[in-house]
């Protein structure tokens, strides 16, 4: 049947893209930690311990960092062995067939793309803030949405259209940026590290875990230690987007596997060195606020370090977006030169070897959403998003073993199926305690994702003339 077909994983297949590989092992761990630390924990850390788990927010994330180290070593594997644009789509394409790999490229849309405006709302509040901390505020009509009493968010716009600039000008620059402002982002936390580890009171850690394992809130939210967990999830959003950049790799077998997993186990440490400093540094109950991390700062009276930790944040919240916003881009160019979207978006410019129609539409929608939406909430949406496609990735670590047994594994999974499959249980088990509305949502996004694969995709599948 068509909507099983599947795409082979012949050597060589992807070698001839116009994309320029440019990219080092480093690099691509760069990108890795550009696109993992930023709002998760300069935010969701500080909402997180005040509404869902109190102090045991430093368990939430070992939990989710569990959970995502296994996924970690699935798309390791299948970057490593299947290897080509697209991530967990061109996994899936190989191991389940078209249909299924058409729902996660969807969902990955989904992913990158409301994660990428989220991100700009959250950074254009701190930009505002800057401003505003110089004499330079901009007015009310220009920082807000039409939905927040606003004519547009301006920064929020802004920062996606520029860029969509540098995605265009090239993946070498946008690499060198991305490595400038990583830096600058993890010398705030690194002041922030060296700031707090004196000022901790272990009384804030009691009551530890305020809100036990799981339960819901009195206005039916659920919350607990797995519910926070759920939650800062976001934290991780990212690291799979390293697996998106394999066709501008210079060895994309080696390196891709390499940069996932260092940018995953370098990150989880850092949170849980910051979540704990956090927890210990102010009660929890007084971090349910927009900048959680300069707060806590604030509070204890080291302003200095606060103002230091905003200006990292502004980078910080940049290279994520840059990131994600690069990841949504080779999805979309995946599919679109698989026929499963208009082929219109798979040309690549020859002298920037970067595919500029692909960053021209991809910006300039989420530019518009960015503007004129406030997302700011949606992080639970990228959440449902980003599990559903690590839950297919780990399956088809497991698939593809049994159907095809001797494709050669550079890098494989310890004690397979056990790993894949602890993947996805742990991975569906976040998903289990995410709120009812953002399954409805997701479920939503998918039926459209659905209609459009029937109405047109299927019809113009490269794979059309070789299958019945
Ligand atoms: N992991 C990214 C962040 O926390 C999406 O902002």
């Amino acid at each position: 049947m068509k909507i099983f077909r599947t795409k082979s994983t012949t050597p060589g297949d992807f070698d001839h893209t116009g994309l320029h590989k440019c990219l080092s092992a480093f690099d691509l761990t760069f990108l890795g930690i550009g696109a993992i630390i930023g709002t998760g924990i300069f935010v969701l850390t500080g909402i997180a311990a005040a509404t869902q788990a109190g102090p045991a927010v430093v368990l939430s994330f070992v939990i989710a960092g569990i959970a995502c180290a296994f996924a970690a070593l699935a798309y390791a594997e299948l970057a490593a062995a299947v290897g080509g644009c697209g991530s967990a789509y061109g996994y899936s394409y190989v191991a389940f067939g078209e249909l299924i790999a058409w729902i996660i490229g969807w969902d990955l849309i989904l992913e990158y793309g409301v994660a990428t405006a989220a991100v700009a709302t959250g950074w254009a509040g701190y930009f505002n803030n800057a401003l505003t901390a110089v004499g330079l505020a901009l007015p009310n009509a220009l920082t807000k949405a039409p939905m927040q009493g606003g004519i547009i968010n301006l920064p929020a716009a802004g920062i996606v259209l520029i860029l969509m600039v540098l995605l265009m000008l090239g993946m070498r620059e946008s690499a060198r940026t991305n490595m400038v402002m990583v830096f600058v982002k993890l010398l705030t936390i690194g002041v922030f590290i060296s700031v707090a580890a004196f000022h901790v009171n272990p009384e804030n850690w009691t009551p530890f875990m305020p809100f036990g394992w799981s339960g819901q809130s009195p206005d039916g939210k659920p919350v607990g230690v797995l519910a926070g967990a759920a939650m800062v999830f976001f934290a991780y959003v990212g690291f799979d987007a390293v697996s998106t950049a394999a066709e501008e790799a210079k060895n994309p077998q080696r390196d891709v596997p390499f940069g996932i997993i260092f940018s995953l186990v370098f990150c989880t440490a850092i949170y849980i060195v910051v979540a704990g400093l956090l927890t210990g540094m102010v009660p929890y109950t007084q971090l349910n606020v927009p900048s959680p991390v300069a707060h806590s700062l604030h509070l204890i009276g080291v302003n200095w370090a606060s103002a230091l930790v905003a200006t990292g944040v502004i980078a910080g919240l940049t290279t994520v977006m840059l990131v994600l916003y690069y990841g949504l881009t080779r999805v979309f160019f995946a599919m679109s030169r698989d026929g499963l979207l208009p082929p219109f978006f798979a040309e690549v410019h020859p002298k920037t070897q970067t595919p500029v129609r692909v960053i021209a539409i991809c910006g300039l929608l989420i530019s518009l959403i960015a503007g004129f939406i406030p997302l700011g909430e949606l992080a639970e949406l990228v959440n449902i998003g980003t599990l559903a496609a690590f839950v297919l990735v780990c399956l088809g670590v497991v698939v593809l073993r049994i159907k095809q047994p001797d494709l050669p594994r550079p890098f494989k999974n310890p004690l397979n199926p056990v790993f894949p499959l602890l993947g996805a249980f742990s991975c569906s088990g976040l998903m289990a305690f995410l709120p009812w509305t953002t399954w409805v949502r997701f479920a939503v996004w998918l039926g459209i994702g659905v209609l459009v694969y029937f109405s047109y995709s299927i019809h113009h599948s490269k794979l059309q003339k070789h299958s019945a």
